[in-house]
């Protein structure tokens, strides 16, 4: 007999657990640079029309396809679609998705937990020269040990989560998690924004000027919101998906979406507050891009601060939180894979699956020190930027658009299942007039081929 299958004890517990899905490094991390390296508020706007405008009806479609099949994204195609179509081939490619962004994701969650026992330690002090502060990353990259240990900390720690079920576990811990991380960032925020030297950096981050977009590229501007969008939303890999399995049919998609994407957006929206003002009090306006934002940039400014070993942990341990929300999400979805699959245990997928992540992980960190030699994207890239490139510019893009044909053409799932799915029950309705359905079927897929052929094209033939 086929076992029951969970659902979340809550409804708050529900959009907590797909927030944290989607809040990660994409909010914390990746938004604060691009948004540096773009122009501030004028790319910020950009980027919340993409959020509405491509990222939330891909969320509901992926919602509404878990709840209609009640099966993660390695059976839902073989539920809904028409007998004897191929749409199934698809789980393929999403579940590499999830995987692949596992391989990269574990390891520079162990780079943040690392700095976070750094912090707590004492290792980062008042006086350290900048380039003392980036030695200690330097020397964090080159001991492939010491990452491996934390890699496999993460790896532990978050299956063993995902090992004690929906509600007991992955519910349990992440709403936790989430609530921890808010408050840690209101209160850094508030401190962040108080700084009087840092106005310039609130200025910066929140007066739209678009000629400094002008500046970095119109174009290059859209190709990074649009891939932020999709990235920060962890659509395109069922992982959003395996959440609307485990929920009822008592509230309608789109508000439930809609709430998922105000906290993404609401944490992104305020790492942005702690990180621009300090870096413009006390780093010359510099906010440095990829590690170095993270790892290099603020522990020293946090050194430049009153209480900076508090502040530093801090920030540190509420990163470290938005980075596992993320892995244990993953970590759920991939288990019910196998489980969905293969009919085994959730035991047996937690072990099984434990080992082939850990091993997985391994190319990325190695490449920044055994393997540095190999320099996939040109030189100075790492397996880890060509690990990214794979899932942020091409299989989260890519997967959406399966989830957004198969649930607008008539040869999938098609436009009346997905509607009538999605507004199921009470709350905001998706907006389903005739004008939407042509903007969502046909304007959507043209502009995201498009952008996605330009960005090829400046990556490999500029
Ligand atoms: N959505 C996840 C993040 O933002 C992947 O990090």
């Amino acid at each position: 007999m086929e076992k029951k299958r969970e659902t979340f004890a809550s409804r708050v517990g529900f959009i907590l657990i797909s927030a944290g899905c989607a809040i990660g490094l994409g909010n914390v991390w990746r938004f604060p640079y691009i948004v540096g390296q773009y122009g501030g508020a004028a790319f910020v706007l950009v980027y919340l029309a993409f959020l509405v405008l491509f990222g939330l009806p891909i969320m509901v479609m992926e919602f509404a396809n878990g709840r209609a099949s009640k099966k993660s994204v390695a059976l839902s195609y073989d539920v809904l679609e028409p007998k004897g179509t191929k749409w199934h081939w698809a789980k393929w490619f999403h579940m590499a998705g999830d995987y692949i962004l596992m391989m990269f994701y574990t390891t520079i969650a162990g780079w943040l937990v690392q700095y976070f026992v750094k912090f707590l330690r004492g290792d980062f002090y008042a006086g350290m020269t900048a380039e003392q502060v980036g030695g200690e990353f330097d020397k964090l990259m080159a001991d492939p040990s010491l990452m491996a240990i934390y890699m496999l900390v993460v790896v532990i720690v978050c299956f063993y989560v995902c090992g004690h079920g929906l509600q007991n576990g992955v519910e349990n811990v992440s709403k936790k998690m989430m609530i921890c991380l808010m408050l840690l960032m209101v209160v850094m925020a508030v401190n962040s924004c108080m700084i009087p030297e840092g106005r310039e950096g609130l200025k910066f981050y929140l007066l739209p000027d678009f000629s400094r977009m002008q500046e970095a590229g119109v174009f290059n501007a859209l190709y990074a919101a649009m891939g932020q969008a999709f990235f920060t939303l962890s659509i395109g890999i069922g992982a959003l998906a395996i959440f609307g399995s485990y929920i009822g049919d008592e509230r309608r998609l789109t508000g439930e979406g809609l709430n998922v994407m105000i906290l993404d957006t609401f944490v992104a929206f305020t790492a942005g507050l702690i990180i621009f003002p300090a870096c413009f009090a006390y780093n010359g306006g510099q906010t440095g891009q990829g590690p170095s934002l993270v790892f290099v940039t603020l522990p020293n400014v946090f050194n430049h601060m009153a209480l900076g070993r508090l502040w530093g942990a801090m920030f540190f341990l509420f990163m470290s939180f938005a980075a596992l929300t993320t892995i244990i999400a993953v970590f759920q979805n991939i288990i019910s894979f196998a489980t969905d699959l293969t009919g085994c245990s959730v035991k047996r997928a937690v072990g099984v699956n434990g080992v082939v992540i850990a091993v997985l992980s391994f190319p990325a960190l190695l490449g920044y020190n055994l393997l540095s030699g190999i320099q996939p994207l040109g030189a100075g890239s790492t397996i880890l930027d060509l690990e990214d490139f794979i899932v942020s510019n091409n299989i989260l893009p890519i997967g959406s658009m399966i989830y957004l044909f198969f649930c607008t053409r008539k040869c999938g799932w098609g436009w009346k299942n997905f509607i009538h799915e999605a507004d199921k029950g009470e709350g905001l309705k998706f907006p389903g007039g005739k004008a939407v359905q042509f903007y969502i079927s046909w304007v959507v897929p043209l502009l995201v081929l498009f952008i996605l052929v330009m960005g090829y094209k400046d990556k490999f033939f500029a």
